[in-house]
């Protein structure tokens, strides 16, 4: 968090009022209404909260007790029971939307497929019921590391209608990464594919879950299913083929009820130190998190076609991929492969072909939109989009303009949406039929939601000042704990300030009260969208035998948003060259995934640390920014070590 962002960024003065039709169409069209709603979210959540879950879910059995509040520690809706796959599915059969199209899917190649409500709800009712044959049951943990098809979909709701607790782990992890989450959850099964498309090759995803699975004691079996056809090893007895199973199974299932704190998937995210964090999240709270910000936030009507570009292997995957838009009943769209496949104008292309009307991705990927040049938009039309998102990091106001202009026709209002994995659903966030925006800025908090800026001290800063991001109060999306750390839970969000959360971000609010985030403030890098912890980088390097110590810092970087420097210093015996510099670089894509592979990496004879041996990041991340060193370096160990490495750049 610099001063530069801050200035730069309060110079951001023009407002953009949604336009008179689209406030006439909007779920939520006054502004009067909002203040109101907001009001009784806030002074009686209770009351507020009662009254969206009774519109929002459909409930086997009513809730007795909104909320029960012993910090850090929530549960929501207590006494009541649901099944959430049937929140998202059985509900909307019988009903107009049987027969609407719940998925549309276009793979990489080129094939398209659509899949009604009613055709899914048969999917996950077959997947259930082969995945109760298995063994599978309610508690039980299930991995899905999956392309993004639409078994992608049926896997987690099949999960979620059995109250087996998915952990979706993105297909761009690698093994190592796939073993860590396996184990630190104990799943039974995983759930994957031979394959998937991307950028015209193939993702070896069975490969990877075969390397992994060689230290993964809890694992019984492994679903396979055929997406791209290259060969892979099936181990007789462990892994099947998701076709012969789903072949095998019955069409119809009969959901149990689950009760409403009941565990509905793990997540696993990035954190300042150690090992990935198992965010936790449970039935209703969740799904109504989801539910109403997709029905507020996204205005989706019967006759939208609407389209996230996340992977369902983030928390922007499962809130507004899957669960949000199927509980509303929504069509939405699906697709498998890269933005530039064949060529930069896929997204566009696939915009036009479907007619999809609301579109929700990230500034990075605007960002490479943008780069990539206009030609590849101005080719389509893009006249049926009305509603655009963003998520994931900030949003730059170029890149807001860009997206206003070329995608938006200057027709369609944005909704910049900040949240994390651990909130479930969007926290801050303009409502498209009121909020006038403003480029780069959330604007303002959701129902429920009570944003507070502090300083160092835990003392309010005043508007206009930047600082950390905390929210003070409880919402029914928020995680519930880190899967088998509580300690850990109570430690990284609610002792920063007791009994607020602390989010990680740092903020200010604007003379208008609307809230900017700036982004984060501990150490976990945010790259292209996605959290990186610098620990897990440095873990992964320092296990490399050529490696002593690393530190990882982020560098602003113009695509990226940050990009990932590595310092590493080497054993004695050791000898820096090229080929050792990509081989680390190679060994962190290995351990972690592709997307945690340093963009660049300097070797050092030694790391600045303070007196008691703590490497002082700041320096380095100022080294990396290629400026001075300013700031205080009293408590520096070593000066020379400062000025040797700014000689090495
Ligand atoms: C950042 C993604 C600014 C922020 C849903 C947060 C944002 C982290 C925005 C969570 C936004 C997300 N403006 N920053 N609109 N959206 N962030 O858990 O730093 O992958 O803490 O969840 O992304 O990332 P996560």
């Amino acid at each position: 968090m610099t001063n530069q962002t801050i200035t730069s960024v309060s110079r951001e003065s023009r407002l953009f009022k949604p336009s008179a039709e689209f406030k006439a169409q909007a779920n939520l069209g006054s502004e009067a209404a909002y203040k109101k709603l907001y009001a009784e979210s806030v002074n009686s959540p209770e009351r507020f909260w009662e009254r969206q879950a009774k519109q929002f879910l459909t409930w086997r059995k009513p809730f007795t007790q909104v909320l029960q509040w012993k910090p850090p520690h929530a549960k929501w809706f207590g006494g009541g029971t649901l099944n959430v796959a049937e929140n998202c599915l059985d509900r909307h059969l019988g009903t107009a939307r049987e027969n609407k199209a719940a998925i549309i899917f276009e793979g990489e190649p080129g094939d398209i497929r659509t899949l009604t409500y009613k055709q899914l709800h048969r999917e996950v009712c077959k997947c259930a019921n082969a995945l109760e044959l298995l063994g599978l049951r309610k508690g039980d943990r299930a991995a899905i590391y999956m392309p993004m098809v639409p078994e992608a979909a049926v896997a987690m709701l099949a999960c979620a209608r059995l109250g087996v607790v998915h952990t979706v782990i993105f297909g761009g992890f690698s093994s190592e990464a796939i073993k860590d989450r396996i184990n630190d959850c104990g799943a039974r099964v995983v759930i994957t594919a031979d394959g998937g498309w991307r950028r015209g090759k193939i993702v070896e995803l069975k490969d990877s879950v075969d390397r992994a699975l060689g230290a993964t004691p809890s694992v019984e079996h492994v679903v396979v299913l055929k997406r791209t056809g290259n060969a892979v090893t099936m181990k007789e007895g462990r892994d099947l083929w998701w076709d012969d199973l789903m072949a095998a199974a019955p069409a119809v299932h009969k959901a149990r009820a689950h009760a409403s704190e009941q565990p509905l998937f793990i997540l696993y995210t990035s954190g300042s130190t150690g090992k990935p964090k198992g965010v936790l999240h449970t039935s209703a709270g969740y799904l109504l998190g989801a539910a109403m910000t997709t029905h507020y936030v996204f205005d989706i009507k019967e006759t939208d076609i609407y389209w996230c570009t996340a992977d369902i292997g983030w928390i922007t995957g499962h809130s507004y991929v899957v669960y949000g838009p199927l509980s509303v009943g929504a069509t939405v769209l699906m697709y498998e492969g890269a933005p530039n496949q064949p060529e930069p104008d896929r997204f566009w292309e696939i915009i036009d072909r479907h007619g999809v009307t609301v579109f929700y991705t990230a500034p990075t990927a605007i960002r490479a939109f943008m780069r990539w040049g206009d030609e590849f938009v101005t080719r389509h039309s893009l006249a049926s989009l009305r509603l655009l998102g963003s998520v994931g990091e900030p949003i730059n106001p170029e890149a807001w303009m860009w997206y206003h202009k070329m995608i938006g026709k200057k027709r369609c209002p944005i909704v910049d949406t900040w949240w994390q994995t651990e909130t479930g659903a969007i926290m801050v966030t303009p409502l498209p039929g009121i909020t006038p925006t403003k480029p780069g800025s959330c604007t303002r908090p959701f129902f429920g939601v009570v944003p507070k800026i502090l300083d160092e001290n835990g003392k309010p800063v005043s508007r206009g000042s930047g600082g950390k991001l905390f929210l003070t109060q409880p919402w029914p999306s928020m995680l519930r704990t880190l899967w088998g750390d509580d300690a850990r839970f109570k430690e990284q969000y609610w002792s920063e300030v007791p009994g607020l959360y602390f989010a990680g971000d740092g903020a200010r609010f604007d003379e208008d009260g609307y809230l900017w985030v700036v982004g984060r403030i501990d150490d976990v890098l945010n790259v292209s969208g996605h959290r990186i912890g610098t620990a897990e980088v440095e873990s992964a390097l320092v296990s490399h035998p050529s490696v002593a110590e690393a530190a990882a810092v982020g560098r602003p970087d113009e695509l990226k948003g940050q990009a990932l420097v590595c310092f590493v210093t080497l054993k004695g015996d050791q000898r820096a060259s090229d080929e050792l510099k990509e081989a680390l670089r190679a060994h962190v894509a290995r351990e972690i995934g592709a997307i945690a592979r340093p963009d660049s990496l300097r070797f050092a004879a030694a790391l600045p640390k303070t007196r008691s041996g703590k490497i002082m990041r700041r320096i380095l991340k100022e080294i990396a920014a290629g400026g001075d060193v300013k700031g205080d370096i009293t408590t520096l160990e070593d000066f020379n070590v400062v000025a040797s490495l700014q000689a090495e750049e």
